[in-house]
């Protein structure tokens, strides 16, 4: 299977205009997570059932530990799909409280040798209104969440971005949907204008506001992986205040010096940031840095460059206890998520753990 989509598919994939083929891709998900046929088969194919990977956080069971990240799926279309695949968990968006229809173009591309995807979407998306009226609908086999982010419009100021985030989170909230967990983005690096969520006082004022939604989903914070290690700390500080129970490490790579990044793939581009290999050490590091300060305060979600099963445990034995990954299915293929998760489960037997839960954070001193 690995070797059809390296010889065969990707090949022809790798051809295709990278956001023509992303369309086609969700459309063509789209279209087959609604039949039974398609489902079973990629079910008999790719599901797994590990019981030393299943987990559960705050009452919501995750079968296995490997997640589709934010990013991949901005209009909740592939969500009766993702579980055939092997995923064992799936968060839609990121959501804005309005809709926009995008950065300027390009808004992806490709970098094989740095093993990367360049992106400038900037939250392209419909908008809460539409994505709510679509998951209405729908009930979901694996934990499904909503990242929530802040429109992208360069007029905002730290105000108002608050209170468009806390209409979004409030419309999700009225709809009563099926989902499992939020995710909260503050990180991304590709938003128009000057406010931003790191300066503690905005980061502690939009949480206050959060707080007082009471939501009882839990929330989970994509945290950025730009920031020093000491202002990384004072944010995390700043959130084991309030009622975000996990972060998310982290989001891309916006720094075009990264040493894993070819210089002549990255002056292809004028604009946006870095997903894949340029952002797997410093994930790593950050991982690392929670743990160790923060313990089981956050549940640690690590993201960022895994293309392996060894990739994956490394963030495990760091700190994380759940995963997510975009790039590594891009360029390894679907079958990518059942390879991880059977590896997972070798390297935690080979260190003589019986179970992932004894595997999290055993790195850490
Ligand atoms: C095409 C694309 C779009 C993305 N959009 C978002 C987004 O809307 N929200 C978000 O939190 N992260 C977004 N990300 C970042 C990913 O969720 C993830 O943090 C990052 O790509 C590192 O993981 P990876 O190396 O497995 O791709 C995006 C990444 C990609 C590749």
């Amino acid at each position: 299977m690995g070797n059809g989509y390296k010889y065969v598919a990707k090949p022809l994939f790798f051809h295709v205009n990278p956001e023509v083929m992303h369309e086609s891709m969700t459309f063509i998900g789209e279209q087959l997570g609604y039949r039974s046929f398609p489902t079973s088969l990629f079910s008999s194919i790719f599901s797994t059932s590990i019981p030393s990977l299943e987990q559960d956080y705050f009452k919501i069971y995750f079968k296995n530990p490997v997640g589709l990240a934010a990013g991949f799926d901005y209009g909740a279309r592939l969500t009766q799909i993702t579980p055939s695949i092997g995923f064992g968990f799936q968060t839609v968006g990121t959501i804005t409280n309005k809709p926009y229809s995008g950065n300027p173009r390009p808004l992806l591309g490709r970098l094989p040798h740095s093993q990367s995807l360049m992106v400038n979407k900037g939250f392209k998306n419909e908008g809460a209104k539409a994505v709510i009226k679509k998951l209405k609908k729908k009930t979901f086999s694996i934990p499904i969440g909503i990242s929530i982010g802040r429109t992208n419009d360069p007029d905002l100021t730290v105000k108002e971005s608050i209170q468009d985030i806390l209409l979004s989170f409030a419309s999700f909230e009225r709809a009563k949907l099926s989902h499992s967990y939020y995710e909260l983005n503050i990180s991304c690096p590709n938003l128009f204008g000057s406010m931003s969520f790191y300066p503690l006082h905005n980061l502690k004022a939009l949480l206050q506001e959060i707080d007082s939604l009471h939501i009882q989903k839990p929330i989970f914070i994509k945290m950025p992986i730009s920031e020093t290690d000491q202002h990384t700390l004072a944010m995390l500080d700043t959130i084991s205040n309030h009622s975000p129970k996990g972060i998310i490490i982290g989001n891309l790579q916006k720094d075009r010096l990264a040493k894993e990044l070819v210089p002549s793939e990255v002056a292809l581009y004028k604009y946006g940031s870095f997903s894949g290999k340029p952002t797997f050490q410093r994930s790593n590091e950050l991982i690392a840095l929670s743990y160790k300060h923060f313990g089981r305060r956050f549940l640690i979600i690590g993201c960022g460059g895994i293309f392996t099963p060894q990739d994956a445990y490394l963030k495990i034995k760091l700190g994380a206890s759940l995963l997510q990954l975009i790039t590594g299915m891009i360029y390894k293929g679907p079958q990518v998520i059942t390879q991880i998760n059977y590896g997972l489960h070798a390297l935690i037997e080979k260190d003589g753990f019986r179970h992932i839960e004894e595997a999290i954070g055993s790195d850490i001193k």
